[in-house]
């Protein structure tokens, strides 16, 4: 079913429905996180790995003690800084909050949405909200309401069709159970920032075994779309056309017939071997349209995608990183 009514969307959360509604970042799919056959249905609904857990999405910051067990102080001054947002502080657990929800793990997640929409339909549901991005498993997000509709049509109770996604990527995730944070997940907030208000914090490192399994989504395949995907390093002239010739420069045979899509914040020279194309404005515009750009690559049956990296600064630290798990297909 599809609603505009964020209050029926609400109602229908509080009756253990399962819901998909936008927010700031991306569409999230929403159900009661504190009942566990809600919480179950997402799971199946998205085709989701039991391992991987779930945002508890709140109207307000004081609903926290409703799912976990201390605000520690750095938690608070992050969520001081930049909440409502797209921040996600993991706080211990309260010992009643579902195994479902944390995956087994002993924190919790929690988010309070800026998007005006995401928190009228909190404020109307009562309850703490699970919710993890509302696209089928592996597939890139969702980031209006059409992709929502093409990914989740009959497997859920309703969609809420509004567009939201100033953002566009998902929010920045950090481990605030320590005096110094752990940023897990880039994000809608950058490092900068959150390094203006605690300057210790630091990024987890892909070596970093134990917070890798701190964090078991960031192990699964993500958003990915059905063409390959290959990144042409920021500025992409440097390597283009380039990247399409062999060792004698030669147009590669895969590459003759081939339909490719590009998106960037840089014109190509020679884009008559572009077949689809999405040149933004800045690296912002490039976020908040990143996954709509891979989505509509499939749908136009692009075979092969090429994106532009951007500099490693404020959200683009977010876009490479989604970028680079785009492309991953090992
Ligand atoms: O912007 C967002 O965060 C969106 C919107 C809907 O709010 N949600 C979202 O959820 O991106 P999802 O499920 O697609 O990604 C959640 C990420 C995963 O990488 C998961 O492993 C991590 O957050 N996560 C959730 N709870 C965690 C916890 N207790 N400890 C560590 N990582 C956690
Ligand atoms: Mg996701």
């Amino acid at each position: 079913m599809l609603t505009e009514s964020a209050e029926e969307a609400g109602r229908l959360l509080a009756m253990n429905k399962l819901v998909a509604f936008p927010t700031e970042t991306v569409f999230g799919l929403g159900a009661n996180a504190l009942n566990e056959d809600a919480v179950e249905s997402i799971f199946v609904a998205k085709g989701r790995p039991s391992d991987n857990p779930l945002i508890v999405h709140l109207a307000d910051r004081a609903q926290w003690e409703s799912v976990a067990a201390e605000l520690t102080e750095s938690a608070s001054l992050l969520l001081d800084a930049f909440s409502p947002g797209p921040i996600t502080v993991v706080l211990p657990k309260r010992s009643d909050i579902s195994d479902r929800v944390t995956a087994g793990l002993k924190s919790v997640g929690i988010r309070i949405p800026g998007c005006p929409i995401a928190r009228a339909v909190l404020s109307a549901a009562g309850i703490p909200i699970a919710a993890p991005s509302a696209n089928l498993s592996g597939r890139p997000s969702c980031t209006t309401w059409q992709a929502v509709v093409e990914d989740m049509r009959g497997r859920v109770d309703a969609i809420l069709c509004k567009t939201s996604a100033e953002v566009g990527l998902e929010s920045t995730v950090v481990d605030c159970r320590t005096d110094i944070p752990v940023v897990l997940r880039a994000g809608g907030v950058g490092l900068e920032a959150i390094r203006s208000v605690i300057p210790e914090a630091r990024m987890v490192e892909q070596t970093d075994a134990n917070l890798q399994l701190a964090s078991p989504g960031t192990r699964h395949p993500h958003y990915q779309p059905v063409a390959p995907l290959t990144i042409l390093k920021f500025p992409a002239n440097a390597s283009w056309p380039g990247v399409l010739r062999d060792e004698k420069h030669e147009l590669r045979d895969e590459h003759v017939s081939a339909k490719l899509a590009y998106c960037g914040i840089t014109r190509l020279a020679a884009n008559d071997l572009i077949y689809f194309e999405s040149v933004f404005e800045s690296v912002e515009e490039y976020s908040r349209g990143f996954y709509e750009f891979l989505r509509e690559a499939d749908r136009r049956g692009a075979s092969r995608i090429l994106c532009e990296s951007v500099p490693m600064e404020g959200i683009g630290i977010a876009l490479n990183d989604r970028m680079s798990r785009s492309a991953d297909r090992s």
